[in-house]
């Protein structure tokens, strides 16, 4: 086993004793850092970053070297794999993600070629070696994959939306050719991963951004059963560790029971679920990562500690908690206000470890 210095991320997630509850952040690499925002201006613009493996490894540590967190999250997009599958990815300023190409009707959903992760994403996955062997062994670091039905929306849409309406007409409609779409995904997203895996991703994160758009029963057979299929397929253990999964569907309060039967290690939360509440309803079956309002970060650092002691109180004692924010920081966060909520967590978590 190749040796760690920082293992609380890991150890948690198995549910192992810890001196205090570990603590990252989604989008911990961003826009609310000056020099991410620097760098991101000299390579021009944010795809240039992630292409780039050595950029892509200089902006993941940006947050490491401020912050003292438990883990390191690859710098990349969950939008590579539809830009890979030939959609044609740019980012309009202001408008976030677009494609040239979005997938009208069946046709085009038949024609999408199959996944090759090393050939056809092989910066991610130098990015991945290279943070691995810059990090050397300091915290874990983290893969990611957007969900089938995540990535399914943006390759509708065109980019992001606020009704999904070609999205659901096709569900609706085409049920079976939904599931084509969702089938190829599955198998793109389980080797994208796995792939993560064997060039160095000591963990991994599903982003299911948008389950929480779907209707009760579509949740399950659209969003949670192509997730189970990937979660099977993923390797179970790499370097002689464990390969933990986190299921993190935004708005997904209502189905912690069922995704945490998905054989998943983890579920992230959001912060519209009580995490307390949340533990009891999956009892020993997985751990949770959450779930601070990423709002509480524009407030006074008083009020993100007052929050962060609220959190953690509402998990109470024991291993199993992952402290990160119910989603991505926002880029308008100051740094010192992120820095505050790091040092509560440092704080105030030892005595819910005793
Ligand atoms: O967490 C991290 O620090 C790792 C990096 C990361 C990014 N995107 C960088 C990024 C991760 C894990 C993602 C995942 C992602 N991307 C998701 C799932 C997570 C979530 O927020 O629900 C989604 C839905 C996307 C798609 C995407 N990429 C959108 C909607 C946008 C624009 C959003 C915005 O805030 O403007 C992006 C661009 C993007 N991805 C940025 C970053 C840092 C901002 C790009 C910039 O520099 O302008």
């Amino acid at each position: 086993m190749i040796e760690l210095k920082n293992d609380r991320f890991l150890r948690t997630l198995l549910k192992q004793p810890v001196d205090r509850t570990p603590v990252w952040m989604m989008r911990q690499a961003g826009r609310y850092l000056p020099e991410y925002r620097q760098l991101r201006q000299q390579a021009g613009d944010f795809m240039s970053l992630c292409m780039n493996p050595e950029l892509a490894c200089e902006v993941t540590l940006q947050p490491l070297r401020r912050f003292p967190l438990d883990a390191a999250i690859l710098f990349s997009d969950i939008l590579t794999i539809p830009d890979a599958m030939g959609l044609g990815l740019y980012f309009e300023a202001g408008e976030g993600p677009r494609f040239r190409k979005p997938l009208v009707d069946g046709k085009d959903i038949a024609a999408l070629p199959e996944l090759n992760p090393e050939q056809d994403l092989g910066y991610v996955m130098d990015a991945v070696r290279l943070i691995r062997r810059e990090l050397n062994g300091s915290v874990p670091l983290i893969g990611f994959s957007g969900s089938p039905w995540t990535l399914a929306t943006y390759m509708m849409e065109g980019g992001s939306s606020k009704d999904y309406r070609r999205t659901k007409t096709l569900l609706y409609n085409q049920p079976q050719v939904m599931h084509e779409l969702l089938d190829k995904l599955a198998v793109a997203v389980t080797a994208y991963l796995n792939a993560q895996i064997l060039a160095g991703a000591q963990a991994v994160q599903i982003f299911d951004s948008w389950g929480g758009a779907l209707s009760h029963t579509a949740y399950r057979e659209f969003s949670l059963a192509p997730m189970q299929r990937i979660i099977d397929g993923l390797i179970k253990e790499h370097e002689g560790r464990k390969v933990p999964v986190i299921l993190f569907t935004k708005g997904g309060g209502q189905w912690l029971e069922a995704m945490a039967a998905s054989g998943a290690t983890a579920l992230g939360l959001d912060w519209t679920t009580d995490i307390g509440l949340a533990r009891t309803r999956v009892g020993d079956q997985v751990a949770l990562q959450g779930n601070m309002d990423p709002a509480v970060l524009y407030a006074s650092p008083e009020r993100i500690r007052e929050e962060v002691a609220a959190v953690l109180a509402s998990y109470g004692a024991g291993s199993g908690h992952v402290f990160n924010l119910g989603h991505g920081v926002t880029p308008e966060v100051k740094p010192e206000h992120a820095g505050a909520f790091f040092d509560a967590v440092h704080e105030l978590s030892p005595a819910y470890h005793q």
